[in-house]
């Protein structure tokens, strides 16, 4: 390692805020050693927080409705090949029935922004799965809303919203995304969530289309300042029929330093190991927890709708019933050493 890199690195591994630059210089001098360093690292000081337990989250994409049209995601509007669906209560209330009885202690709500998902439907909903479960935490993944929505949900009993920021550099934002939506105003849901009370997760892609070091520098100093309870990064994988499905899909390996150095910027923060890690290579999930991540979010959809529910190509865990995603990430978490927590997983702060 290079004396200046290796200086940046033990600051960085000894809690110390970077410069942009600086997290800038250390993505692009990263080779073997650093990689290794920063990993052992990352793998520590989360072992001294959270064991050897991986928490998990019931995943339930309920609607692949959407109102928006972001140019890498699959379900966009103008995606005229996709197959819409959207689950009933009934449906939704199922899957969570029978991811209780699975061991899952945190469901996540996640679909396209869809407007039959008024703050109504979804306060009775939440407040359903609430009453059957008053032992789990209820997780929102349903984009942008206003903030007397976030409020409302959250006032019906939702404790977690994610909302991944995809991009902290604005004109990166940009091209990722149609005119009608905006960075500022991604920017401010995440920062009205945090302030109503949520345990607020932001994110990003790896690899997305005209990304470079300094934009993934920018989303470090993002984590870094507005210290998130989660974030979810996954790399970038095109879907054929988005205006983005030429481009390369973004590495396991640069995924996976990023995830040691956002376990190094929030040791205790909840990192996903990602689908779409899974995706892009057969070992992505585990090379993620051995990175420094420390969640897994199993799929507890209906088999009947999860092939329609293709952000990006050749997502995993299509096929598979949700007993058999859980038995599956449970055998890939033990062989690494480490346990599923039949728990709420949340933050130790
Ligand atoms: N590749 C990887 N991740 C994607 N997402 C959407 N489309 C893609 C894609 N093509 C991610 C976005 C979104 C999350 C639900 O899925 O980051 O926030
Ligand atoms: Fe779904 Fe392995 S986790 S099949």
């Amino acid at each position: 390692m290079e004396p200046v890199v290796r200086s940046i690195a033990e600051r960085l591994a000894e809690g110390r805020p970077l410069t942009e630059q600086e997290y800038q210089t250390l993505i692009e001098q990263r080779e073997g050693e650093l990689t290794a360093f920063l990993r052992e690292q990352a793998v520590s000081r989360r072992r001294a927080i959270y064991g050897n337990a991986v928490f998990v989250r019931g995943l339930i994409e309920i609607s692949n409705i959407c109102k928006n049209d972001c140019l890498y995601c699959g379900i966009r509007k103008s995606n005229g090949q996709c197959s819409r669906y959207r689950l009933s209560e009934q449906e939704i209330l199922a899957c969570t029935e029978e991811g209780y009885a699975l061991g899952f202690r945190t469901f996540v709500l996640q679909g396209g922004e869809d407007p039959f998902f008024t703050d109504a439907v979804l306060e009775k909903l939440i407040g359903q799965i609430k009453r059957r479960h008053p032992d789990c935490a209820v997780t929102l993944s349903l984009g942008e809303r206003s903030r007397e929505s976030y409020e409302r949900l959250f006032a019906a009993g939702a404790d977690r919203y994610l909302l991944r920021h995809e991009t902290a550099e604005e004109g990166h934002y940009r091209r990722l995304h149609p005119e009608a939506l905006s960075y500022q105003n991604r920017m401010n849901c995440l920062k009205t969530l945090q302030e109503i009370g949520y345990q607020v997760g932001c994110g990003f892609m790896v690899g997305s289309p005209f990304q470079t070091a300094a934009h993934l520098a920018k989303d470090l100093k993002f984590v870094e300042t507005f210290s998130p309870d989660m974030c979810g990064i996954g790399p970038f994988v095109p879907h054929q029929e988005t205006p983005f499905a030429a481009f390369p899909a973004g590495s396991a390996e640069l995924t996976c330093f990023l995830l040691s150095v956002i376990r190094l910027i929030k040791p205790n923060i909840l990192l996903p190991a990602t689908t779409a890690l899974g995706t892009v290579h057969p070992r992505g999930r585990e090379m993620g927890i051995e990175a420094g991540a420390n969640v897994v979010m199993p799929n507890l959809s209906p088999v009947s709708v999860r092939k329609k529910y293709e952000l990006y190509d050749h997502k995993i865990c299509t096929g598979e019933e949700s007993a058999q995603c859980k038995d599956c990430l449970q055998a890939r978490m033990r062989s690494i050493g480490y346990e599923i927590a039949v728990d709420r997983g949340d933050i130790k702060k």
